[in-house]
């Protein structure tokens, strides 16, 4: 390795630092709310450059405003819907113009969909497909070549349910599992063709966003985790270029272990965490999000 260390010296683990992120130029996607807003803010404390993105322009300023008093080191916002992917494909060129490069592209952003049973929408899981997975390659493309340049990193943000069968989001798992296959297989091509660019697929557990509680606190058995915790290690995951996240390990990590020799129990133990008698056959618990606020 042109260093001039030996091999191994590359495998040891780095310990994590707040000073790795310091000064990057950073794009976090569906930094409104949520998670997105969290990230936003410990890149802020770590002096940071901020490019954030979502549609309601009121909440971002307000998030851009709180990262210059935390100490961002710049942060500005770009506001639109991920339905369209040259607005994705905008976003990344801003990043360009306005910070010279970027260093880690952060695609956490997901559409609105529905908590029950699959309702038979086509149109709505075409849609989904949009915003939660195809918006997240039309970016990494544009991305890639300031990616490759700075030997920055890609940070996907999944869930539990885009690694194992989840009821009552059909569409949603549908687009996290369409995410573990592309980022997966482009990470292979990565290291074939030595693109110093890492992959971060970051495996969430229940988390305690505004979102999250209102479509699903009252069904779910699991006690939801602090997102401003979720969010700082979403950050260390991807600093510390690692494959892949899990979050919280022990109620995410260790059931999937069990995914390729116990499928059927894992599938059970999945079951087992909802309240079935307080899903609705068809039910639309998840409100939808007004028609247009771009
Ligand atoms: N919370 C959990 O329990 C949980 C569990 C597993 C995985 N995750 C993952 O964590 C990530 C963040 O989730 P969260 O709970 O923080 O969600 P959230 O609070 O609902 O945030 C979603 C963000 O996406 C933006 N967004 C929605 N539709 C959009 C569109 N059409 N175009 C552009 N932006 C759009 C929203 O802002 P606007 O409405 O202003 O556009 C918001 O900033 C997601 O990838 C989610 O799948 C969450």
């Amino acid at each position: 390795e042109g260093s001039g260390h030996p091999i191994w010296v590359s495998q040891i683990p780095v310990p994590w630092s707040p000073e790795m992120l310091k000064g990057k130029r950073v794009i976090v996607t569906g930094a409104s709310t949520g998670i997105g807003e969290e990230m936003a803010y410990h890149l802020a404390r770590m002096g940071s450059h901020i490019l954030i993105t979502a549609r309601t322009e009121s909440k971002l300023q307000k998030v851009v405003e709180r990262c210059r008093e935390l100490g961002a080191a710049s942060a500005q916002y770009i506001s639109g819907t991920m339905e369209d992917m040259a607005f994705a494909e905008h976003v990344v060129k801003e990043a360009q113009t306005s910070l010279g490069g970027l260093d880690m592209l952060i695609l956490n952003h997901v559409g609105t969909s529905y908590f029950g049973y699959f309702d038979g929408d086509v149109g709505h899981v075409r849609k989904l497909l949009e915003i939660n997975f195809l918006s997240y390659v039309a970016m990494t493309v544009s991305a890639l070549p300031m990616l490759k340049e700075s030997e920055g990193s890609i940070v996907v943000v999944s869930s539990m349910a885009g690694k194992v069968g989840f009821p009552f989001t059909v569409p949603y798992s549908a687009t996290k599992f369409a995410l573990d296959g592309f980022f997966s297989s482009l990470r292979q091509e990565f290291h074939i063709q030595n693109i110093n660019v890492s992959i971060t697929l970051c495996i969430l557990g229940f988390i305690d966003t505004d979102r999250a509680l209102r479509a699903a606190a009252d069904v779910l058995l699991v006690p939801p985790a602090p997102r401003a915790e979720c969010a700082l290690e979403i950050l260390k995951g991807g600093a510390l270029r690692r494959r892949e996240l899990y979050y919280r390990y022990g109620s995410t990590r260790l059931p999937l272990l069990l995914r390729d020799c116990a499928a059927e129990l894992l599938d059970r133990l999945v079951r087992s965490r909802y309240r079935l008698d307080r899903i609705g056959t068809g039910q639309r618990r998840h409100p939808p999000a007004p028609p247009d606020r771009r």
